[in-house]
């Protein structure tokens, strides 16, 4: 039987990372990875080659000609790019169309969100959906509820701040929205699997592996360390207060994505923390089918488990070939309040791409 030729855009990411280990697992996919020319050389990638991974040398910023080239013979295009970078699939995904790609997985992998003013995360990611249906190009989207390794607070021992981006001490509301959770190292293994899957072609995903409370992550990590975490509540009224100045400080012309880290940040916890949206009955309501309908027998890695691993120093960090930079952490102080949503802000080296220009 012919292997399925996967082009995966992004694999040096921490999402695109986790793909291609789980398309490595199965050796019916023959993995092509689109690397920017500057970053072919990276650890990540070269690690991939190794593997057998086939590198193609090529920018999405690119002409859709030289887009199109790349993907001539692929079957599936499945894309990780950050979030500032989401339009750039837009001639990627005219590029697949013209290259007769079977199946299209835009950058989804975000918490169940409605679209249409909500998140201007979600929304960028809605454009570039509307984008392919008008192009008839079949797709499925997968969203995976939020990582486990950006769910949890830090320990005043310090024991967790070698895997953490930044301590995520805040609790919005009573803590008691139920939240939907992944570790990061399965979504590629989900992903594995939807890819071979034709019940879900044109169809949304909802592949995730628990359901907790902020209050029960408290909890469990309070159990697990036997340390006591102070309970940093934050107001609906204090989220939407945050949202409306980050949103009134990102109106600027021209675009500038850095202003956008802080709305899209405040804009999740509006998302997930006060309106409850990232759970499996909204995402059923909004027409996701579920991992755990279509893949019953999937052994997700559970978030005990993952949050023990932390606490004994053998879990991986993220993002750590990630730099913030100085312009950065000038433009965005670090303060108590802001303190949790600092580290997710700021994950990106100063080399990678449009979010750290220097300044
Ligand atoms: N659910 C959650 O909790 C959660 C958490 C974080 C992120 N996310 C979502 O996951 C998605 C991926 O985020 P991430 O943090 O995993 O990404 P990431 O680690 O920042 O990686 C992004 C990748 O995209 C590549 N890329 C960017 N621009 C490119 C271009 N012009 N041409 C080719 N490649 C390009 C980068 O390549 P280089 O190697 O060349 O820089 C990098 O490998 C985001 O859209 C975000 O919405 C979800």
């Amino acid at each position: 039987m012919s292997r399925t030729r996967v082009m995966l855009i992004g694999a040096a990411g921490e999402t695109g990372g986790s793909i291609a280990s789980g398309l490595l697992e199965h050796p019916n996919f023959e993995i092509h990875c689109l690397v920017r020319p500057r970053s072919a050389q990276k650890p990540a990638i070269l690690a991939l080659q190794d593997k057998g991974v086939i590198i193609c040398k090529c920018d999405l910023k690119s002409s859709e000609e030289e887009l199109e080239h790349a993907l001539s013979g692929i079957d599936v295009v499945v894309s990780c790019v950050g979030s500032s970078e989401q339009q750039d699939q837009i001639p990627l995904a005219n590029a697949a169309k013209k290259a007769g790609v079977k199946r299209f997985i835009p950058c989804g992998f975000i918490t169940v969100a409605p679209p249409g003013g909500i998140m201007w995360l979600r929304d960028e990611k809605e454009t570039v959906y509307n984008h392919i249906k008008q192009l008839r190009l079949p797709y499925t989207i997968i969203d995976i509820g939020w990582w486990y390794q950006l769910s949890y607070p830090r320990l005043e021992s310090g024991k967790l701040d070698y895997a953490m981006t930044t301590a995520n001490n805040e609790i919005v509301g009573d803590g008691n929205t139920p939240l939907a959770l992944t570790d990061l190292r399965d979504i590629g293994r989900y992903v594995a699997r939807i890819l071979s899957d034709d019940r879900i072609l044109n169809k949304m995903v909802f592949a995730y592996n628990e359901v907790l409370t902020q209050n029960q992550i408290f909890d469990l990590l309070e159990e697990i360390s036997g340390e006591e975490i102070p309970r940093n509540h934050v107001s609906d009224e204090f989220v939407q207060n945050r949202v409306l100045a980050a949103r009134q400080s990102s109106e600027t012309y021209p675009f500038d994505p850095v202003k956008f880290i802080p709305r899209y940040l405040a804009e999740y916890q509006l998302s997930w923390g006060i309106r409850g949206d990232n759970n499996p009955e909204y995402a059923k309501y909004l027409g996701y089918v579920s991992s755990k309908d279509l893949y019953p027998d999937f052994a997700p890695i559970g978030f005990k488990e993952y949050l023990t691993s932390v606490f004994n120093g053998t879990a991986t960090g993220i993002y750590t070939d990630r730099t913030i930079s100085k312009a950065q952490q000038r433009m965005f102080p670090r303060s108590e309040s802001t303190d949790s949503l600092q580290g997710r802000f700021f994950p990106r080296t100063e080399s990678s791409d449009s979010l750290y220009m220097s300044r």
